[in-house]
């Protein structure tokens, strides 16, 4: 998580007090650690973060308090863990060295600790030079690449620092990734570095998008990850993404003996490093290029967050080592968030899928660092009545890189003379149900639950998203356009929808046989779905993929895991005990599942999807010994003797990837009659193929 400076941002959270026992602190504890792991999931995982760097920053600062008072509580801790494991849909990548990340600097002081702590541990004197590489650090995601003798083989993002997902089929477009490097590389080559989206192409990639009424991105950073982890190649391959390589990982020979040395020596590989890349030798030198560099990064046409420096000596870094996430021999210092100046034209509530009201300013347009933004969050209403904001008045904004951008303060001198306090509505703007607010919490939700047609269609949308039902052809505006025609209600109207309202849709504007066909299609290819994504897709706060598919593994099935959560609702039952047990959830999580399966409501929806729904129990599954276990298959043509989803569902059951093209990775491509390209590139490359009948002879021994 990209974190700026507290005091750059006045918005902070009410951390509670700190506790005074040790109870108290393991509460509060699990509390924090499911906040910031929903933060991680949220940010790592689905390119949206939810909070303020700030706010995450005091929570995370927390944990480590409690943790230097209380060390038993580190283990199983975010503050052990980096980013967000991988998400479903990609292979997995172990990485062959971790990737970490680094501790940050704001100020003068802080560098010079930095270098102080850096020559206390190599016993130099206090005034010897120690040189360092500043690098700008760039707002993008982290990549590594993999070469074996020269070609490359796999890239991975970043994921949790030891597992992340297999990208290498999106990179291929990527002009500055070199596909192969020249003879005089070693056997085996790791380069990383950052994968970022020009802020040019980003302004343009929106306009399109725009155009196409399709998705468009807050800035581009989510517009690089949204890009890159595509699970259709073929979309990554239109998007104009670029790679600036900073590091290494594993390497079979050594490729230089200073970091300078290795950046020049790549380039000559054909990488791109960074041009604004500079030796510094002493604090002072590195306050220069930081104010220096920070006068340039409104004009660069990129998104940097900060420097890094890093000791150049290699030998130097490897006596260095690591601190717990990151090395002492590197450090990133941030810049404050970038402002610009505008005026609020409207403010308008937006209703989430849990009810949440959040204020949103609507602002004339304005360019904060290079990104044109005329929208920022408010937050909250405690945060109107802070900042004392009023329709009309002449705002200070600020992009954070990485969030939405934020309202940070009015200039009181040019109000207006016709302004009004802001008067925050106490009814949902949405459905008219009393909006409340909760005692210790900062957020004003709407009351009304399903009845609310914001809330209900926030849900739905949640409902076929990418990481849940992945309903093909069922995006947020057709989920808007049934939701509105009174077609689609609750989450199990989707699954009627071909026998109740076939003949309807086929003649909506825009809408025909095919395109009717092909939804309905997508619709029945999700009838069945494993339980953790059953679980997730019912959007229950805090309840993130991650919780999701703890709470799957451990309850395997849909009819244990409703009974034991029923059952955890009696205060001091085994059942509620089991639940907390369970490693990383925390009473805070517990709370909201067991309050969401007490609604008779929930109870209601969740009976109607399991009479539509195949859904499938999760068990460590047993296929060490099938044939086709840890295998890549791929099916293409007219398949006859099956259908495509019976075929994959199989397929994972014993163990294989199933993919959606042929890749020098794949192992079996299965081709049905009519099959094309795929069929020819799997030749081309020596992939087995087999027709149907084979392939139901191979699992068949299974
Ligand atoms: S070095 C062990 N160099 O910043 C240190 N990181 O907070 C490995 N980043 O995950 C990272 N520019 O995504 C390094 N020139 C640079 C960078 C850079 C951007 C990002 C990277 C990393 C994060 C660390």
């Amino acid at each position: 998580m990209n974190a700026e400076h507290a005091s750059d941002t006045p918005n902070l959270p009410d951390l509670p007090a700190l506790p005074e026992t040790s109870t108290e602190a393991r509460k509060q504890h699990a509390e924090i650690s499911d906040r910031i792991r929903s933060f991680n999931e949220a940010y790592y995982i689905n390119d949206e973060p939810l909070v303020p760097d700030a706010e995450y920053d005091a929570l995370f600062n927390r944990l480590i308090e409690l943790e230097t008072h209380y060390p038993t509580l580190k283990k199983n801790s975010p503050t052990q863990e980096v980013g967000a494991a991988p998400a479903d849909g990609f292979a997995k990548v172990k990485h062959s060295r971790p990737m970490l990340s680094l501790g940050n600097a704001f100020s003068r002081e802080d560098i010079v600790d930095f270098l102080s702590r850096i020559r206390r541990f190599l016993s130099l004197t206090a005034h010897s030079p120690v040189e360092v590489v500043g690098e700008p650090k760039i707002d993008g995601l982290s990549l590594s690449l993999r070469y074996e003798n020269r070609q490359l083989v796999t890239a991975a993002t970043r994921g949790d620092g030891s597992e992340g997902e297999d990208v290498t089929a999106n990179v291929a477009h990527i002009g500055d990734i070199p596909q192969t490097l020249p003879d005089d590389a070693p056997d085996v080559v790791e380069i990383r570095g950052e994968v970022y989206m020009a802020r040019s192409a980003f302004q343009k990639l929106n306009e399109v998008q725009a155009a196409a009424n399709a998705k468009t991105f807050a800035n581009p950073r989510n517009a690089a990850a949204g890009s890159l982890r595509q699970l259709d190649p073929t979309i990554s391959a239109k998007r104009p993404l670029r790679f600036f390589a900073y590091s290494f990982g594993e390497l079979s020979e050594s490729l230089a003996q200073t970091q300078w040395d290795f950046l020049h020596k790549v380039e000559g590989w054909g990488f791109v490093t960074n041009p604004l890349t500079r030796l510094l030798n002493d604090a002072d030198e590195i306050m220069a290029f930081y104010e220096d560099l920070g006068k340039q990064r409104p004009d660069l046409d990129y998104d940097i967050d900060g420097i890094v420096y890093k000791v150049n000596d290699f030998e130097l870094q490897l006596r260095l080592g690591f601190v717990s996430r990151s090395p002492r021999w590197a450090i990133a210092h941030k810049f404050p968030a970038e402002q610009a100046r505008t005026r609020i034209n409207a403010i308008e509530v937006q209703v989430g899928r849990t009810g949440a009201l959040t204020p949103v300013a609507r602002l004339e347009p304005v360019t904060v660092g290079g990104v044109v933004v005329s929208n920022a969050t408010l937050h909250n209403r405690d945060e109107i009545e802070r900042l004392g904001v009023r329709v009309g008045d002449m705002v200070v904004i600020q992009r954070a890189g990485d969030v939405i951008p934020q309202v940070v303060e009015v200039i009181l001198d040019e109000r207006p003379d016709n302004t009004v306090d802001y008067a925050f509505p106490d009814h949902c703007p949405k459905c008219n149900s009393h909006a409340m607010r909760e005692e210790g919490e900062a957020v004003t939700r709407c009351t009304g639950g399903l009845i609310c047609p914001a809330q209900a269609v926030e849900r739905l949308k949640h409902f076929v998203s990418r990481n849940a039902f992945d309903i093909d052809g069922m995006g947020a505006k057709n989920v808007e356009a049934f939701f509105d025609k009174g077609w689609v209600q609750s989450p199990a109207d989707i699954f009627r929808l071909e026998d109740n309202h076939a003949d309807e849709i086929r003649k909506l504007e825009g809408w025909g046989e095919k395109s009717a066909t092909k939804l309905f299609d997508g619709i029945n290819e999700r009838r069945t779905i494993g339980l953790d994504r059953f679980i997730y897709a019912l959007g229950i706060r805090q309840i993130g993929q991650a919780t999701a598919k703890l709470l799957a593994r451990h309850y395997t099935s849909i009819g244990q895991w409703r009974a034991a959560i029923v059952d955890a609702n009696q205060a001091d039952s085994d059942a509620l005990r089991e639940l907390i047990n369970i490693d990383q959830i925390g009473p805070g999580v517990a709370k909201d599942l067991i309050e969401f399966m007490a609604e008779s409501h929930n109870k209601d929806v969740l009976d109607d999807l399991e009479s539509v729904l195949n859904i499938q129990d999760v068990e460590a599954p047993q296929v060490s010994d099938s044939p086709v276990n840890g295998k890549t298959v791929v099916f293409t043509g007219k398949l006859e003797l099956f259908s495509r989803n019976e075929a994959k569902v199989k397929a994972e059951s014993l163990g294989a990837k199933v993919a959606g093209s042929v890749s020098a990775k794949t192992d079996y491509l299965v081709a049905g009659p009519g099959a094309g390209s795929k069929l020819k590139k799997a030749e081309e490359l020596g992939v087995t193929v087999l027709d149907e009948q084979g392939w139901l002879d191979l699992v068949a021994t299974a």
